[in-house]
């Protein structure tokens, strides 16, 4: 089997890249390696940023969205007993940003897909891609060899991308001489729950406390999403119902109003999730493309991940239909420096908004204290809110 691009990874990124190249005119071939119901039940995050959610309307895959996404206008920050609120339409110039489930957008992109787009295999596992060289000319096509259906296949390419996230194979395919990786991880992960609760509160609340940090999220009116920092290499087990709720008022309270308290319902579902900052250069090798998590990882905390692998994606269908519109391979060629100018920033806000919310274990009384002068600054100057809320909101798409 030939196809213009194959697509390695059949999550939110490479079903995007999938639907924008089809509605382009030019043919692609998805190949997953889990189940359909594995990926459409994949806990992830649920923050869209507006440019996210055009782009979904764009390609055909907003009806659900704007039925059932909830549109934000801001978030509300709680430390030394206080909370604040940022608003975003104010600080922006209009900007906001909407919660709706990452495995909503894959569910509805899969459905788009399967009704009209090109083949998405499932449970198609990629052994290799051979033919991978630093030249770009037309007979150095990659072939993709996968196992589907108890078979073994080939698919040539005219080009490869990755979008097989963190622990994909294709980040591999760029060989040691030629990919630098930057990494940083960090003394604590995320304790993440689903349950049966009415959020409470209007907007998601960060919260900064010598506890540790904590995040009240939603999925729906009466399903609530929350998160607590915990120690690296904590069980879930060790957190009865009743502990992670107990410990997620204490890290919210408030001291104007001591009998603010989490609604609390069943939990039926709870996660350990690491935090880690990755970023691999080049994105592209040759005739091989990286987009999304395979090449850069963010902490959750500045609800960027989902929103930088879509921006990625952004630019390369548009490279892929200058190149099949003008013959050109200009825009391809601009790709990794077109995304990685992107991609730093948003590690660099994912990073701040860690850093600054977050207990570390070792970290002084001297340290805790900038981080509440920090948040205070926030709180105080429109200048710092505005910082928070572009990036928060997304910077503008690279043309
Ligand atoms: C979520 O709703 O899962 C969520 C929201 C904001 C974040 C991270 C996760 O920063």
């Amino acid at each position: 089997m030939h196809t213009t691009v194959g697509i390695i990874g059949g999550g939110p990124s490479g079903l995007l890249l999938a639907r924008l190249l089809h509605n382009a005119g030019i043919d692609s071939v998805v190949l997953e390696r889990r189940d359909r119901a594995y990926v459409e039940q994949r806990q992830r995050a649920g923050i869209l940023e507006q440019a996210t959610v055009d782009v979904l309307r764009a390609a055909g895959a907003g009806e659900r969205l704007d039925r059932e996404g909830m549109p934000h206008d801001g978030i509300e920050l709680r430390y030394g007993g206080r909370a604040h609120r940022v608003d975003f339409p104010a600080l922006t110039g209009g900007r906001r940003v909407w919660v709706y489930a990452q495995t909503e957008v894959v569910k509805d992109l899969v459905a788009l897909q399967l009704a009209d787009g090109g083949p998405l295999y499932f449970e198609a596992e990629v052994h290799a891609v051979e033919g991978v060289t630093a030249s770009d000319r037309a007979e150095d096509r990659p072939v993709i060899r996968y196992t589907h259906e108890g078979r073994e296949k080939t698919l040539t390419c005219d080009y490869v991308v990755g979008c097989d996230g963190f622990h994909g194979v294709t980040r591999g395919m760029l060989p040691e001489g030629v990919r630098t990786t930057y990494e940083r991880t960090y003394p604590y992960s995320w304790l993440g729950i689903l349950a049966d609760a009415p959020p409470v509160y209007d907007e998601l609340i960060y919260a900064h406390s010598e506890r540790g940090f904590a995040l009240a999220s939603m999925r729906s009116e009466s399903v609530s999403r929350l998160y607590l920092q915990v120690p690296n290499g904590t069980d879930p087990a060790d957190w009865s119902d009743g502990r992670i709720w107990d410990e997620l008022d204490a890290r919210f309270a408030l001291d104007a109003n001591p009998e603010w308290r989490l609604k609390r319902g069943t939990v039926t579902s709870k996660a350990v999730l690491p935090m880690r900052s990755h970023v691999t250069e080049p994105m592209r090798y040759g005739r091989v493309f990286l987009a999304g998590d395979a090449a850069h990882i963010v902490p959750p905390t500045g609800a960027k991940g989902l929103n930088l692998a879509v921006a990625d994606v952004i630019v390369l269908a548009r490279a892929f239909a200058h190149l099949k519109d003008t013959g050109s391979t200009g825009l391809l060629d601009a790709y990794s420096d077109t995304c990685l100018r992107r991609v730093w920033r948003a590690e660099h806000f994912s990073y701040f908004m860690t850093t600054t919310l977050h207990a570390d274990p070792e970290q002084s009384p001297f340290e805790t204290r900038l981080q509440l002068s920090q948040l205070d600054r926030i709180a105080t100057s429109e200048h710092a809110a505005a910082e928070l809320a572009e990036n928060y909101t997304g910077l503008p798409l690279a043309q």
